[in-house]
């Protein structure tokens, strides 16, 4: 088991946010985290990365329990993570947010990740802020891969996409999966999260509340009306 949450509680101040979340991740394995807005989706994500307070529970990675770490420790364990909005720096080109996260400038990898997203190749010395949404999403995921992440988590990459680039993303985020990356994703678009995942995890109210089936999330009648319909 790679990632390990186990009755994790956190807190935005006093207000109580997540009420226990439990979930795994094992190694190669593309887990999906889904559930309405507000749900508590991106709390997860936050308090895997030490960005959250979290007064109870475990949070193990690799053997090893990060909760109470700093963000920059857990970055170096090689956890990454991709949030909601993707944060990419607008005024610097492709190629220079590309070197950023690396300290050691490590050539190779930048390579692997231009072959996996070979409109990055194109648009090297254009700025952030002159990529289209697509781009500037696979800008955020590359610059993680560049950083040697083994585990990253990604928070919606689809949002406000238009529809033939949400494929494009769901196309690099299998490759990804097939180079042997592992992922968590938190996704809206349901028929992506069923495309991709190996596993589902649905949540409500601040619980993981039932594991799904790719068939499910698509069929389900029930568990849509229970957990997707507004
Ligand atoms: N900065 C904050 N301060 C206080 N409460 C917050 C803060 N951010 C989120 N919350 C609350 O925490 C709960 C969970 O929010 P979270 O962002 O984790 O949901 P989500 O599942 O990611 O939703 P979405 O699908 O809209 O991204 C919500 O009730 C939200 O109002
Ligand atoms: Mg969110």
């Amino acid at each position: 088991m790679m990632l390990q949450l186990d009755q994790v509680h956190a807190y935005y101040g006093k207000s109580h946010i997540l009420h226990g979340v439990s979930l795994e991740v094992n190694k190669g394995e593309l887990v999906t985290l889904l559930g309405r807005n507000g749900a508590g989706k991106t709390t997860t994500l936050k308090s895997i990365m030490g960005l959250m307070l979290v007064r109870s529970g475990s949070i193990r990675y690799k053997g090893e329990n990060i909760l109470g770490r700093e963000t920059h420790q857990i970055f170096r364990r090689g956890l990454g993570y991709v949030p909601q909005g993707r944060r990419i720096f607008s005024r610097l080109s492709v190629a220079e947010n590309l070197r950023l996260p690396s300290l050691r400038q490590d050539g190779e990898k930048i390579e692997w990740v231009l072959n996996i997203f070979p409109p990055l190749r194109e648009r090297l010395n254009n700025r952030g802020n002159e990529l289209s949404g697509g781009e500037q999403q696979m800008l955020a995921i590359a610059r993680v891969l560049v950083s040697g992440a083994e585990l990253i988590l990604l928070d919606e990459p689809s949002e406000g996409l238009a529809p033939l680039l949400v494929g494009a993303i769901t196309d690099t985020i299998r490759e990804l999966k097939k180079s042997g990356l592992t992922m968590l994703l938190v996704e809206a678009n349901l028929t992506m999260a069923s495309n991709l995942g190996d596993r589902h995890y649905v949540m409500a109210h601040g619980l993981v509340s039932r594991e799904a089936s790719s068939q499910e999330i698509l069929e389900d009648v029930e568990l849509h009306r229970k957990y997707f319909k507004l």
